[in-house]
């Protein structure tokens, strides 16, 4: 049977979250704190890609509605675990990003991505890019953090330049800010070098 790359994919991500993957974390990322602590994360909110689910706990936990998903059923079983234990209203589906909006839910004020953006092919980032609109209200933010072409070395993601970034969100969105900020990680000890773009859905 032929599986579509994005099952051959998902099934690659689930093999990498049968262990702890370099960027799988035990917390928040730093980034998503500082929002968080700047008032700029408003609900409902769509984690994109959350993995096992420490952006989307961190936000329940400040009280926020969210839905995380992932399309690795290893890693959201994970999240849901954790959300268990941790007691957290957060929500959890297995979607792909792909095929966004998600049926049956309402349009989101705020969508964040850690890591997601920067896993895309030039094909699925398009696809992405247009159903992320969908989900989100007109004026909701998208806060995307991936990995920048400042980072040496050709280990891990593909590295995303800022050009790259105006271009994918080109239509129908603004391009509110693109500043330098970093990824924790465990497998390295030093920050990894990122972009934080936060992208304004205008029509
Ligand atoms: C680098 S990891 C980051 C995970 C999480 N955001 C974090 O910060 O720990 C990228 C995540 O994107 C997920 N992913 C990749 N392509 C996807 C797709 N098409 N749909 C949904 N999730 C996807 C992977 O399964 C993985 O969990």
């Amino acid at each position: 049977m032929q599986m579509s790359i994005s099952t051959e994919l998902a099934q690659s991500f689930d093999e990498r979250y049968a262990g702890t993957p370099g960027w799988d974390i035990p917390g928040p990322q730093s980034a998503i704190v500082r929002l968080a602590e700047a008032g700029l994360l408003s609900g409902p909110i769509l984690d994109a890609g959350c993995g096992t689910g420490e952006n989307t706990l961190f936000c329940a936990s400040r009280g926020l509605a969210v839905l995380g998903f992932d399309f690795s059923a290893v890693a959201i079983a994970k999240a849901v675990r954790k959300a268990e234990e941790r007691k957290s209203p957060a929500r959890f589906l297995v979607y792909d990003a792909c095929r966004l909006p998600v049926p049956g839910e309402q349009q989101f004020s705020t969508a964040i991505d850690t890591g997601l953006f920067h896993v895309f092919s030039d094909n699925a980032r398009v696809k992405f890019v247009n159903g992320l609109r969908q989900s989100l209200k007109i004026g909701g933010i998208y806060y995307m953090l991936c990995f920048s072409e400042l980072e040496p070395g050709d280990w891990g993601p593909r590295r995303i330049s800022q050009k790259e970034i105006r271009s994918s969100f080109s239509g129908g969105w603004a391009v509110i800010s693109i500043d330098e900020s970093h990824f924790d990680t465990v497998e390295r000890p030093e920050p990894v070098k990122a972009w934080l773009a936060s992208v304004r859905r205008e029509s």
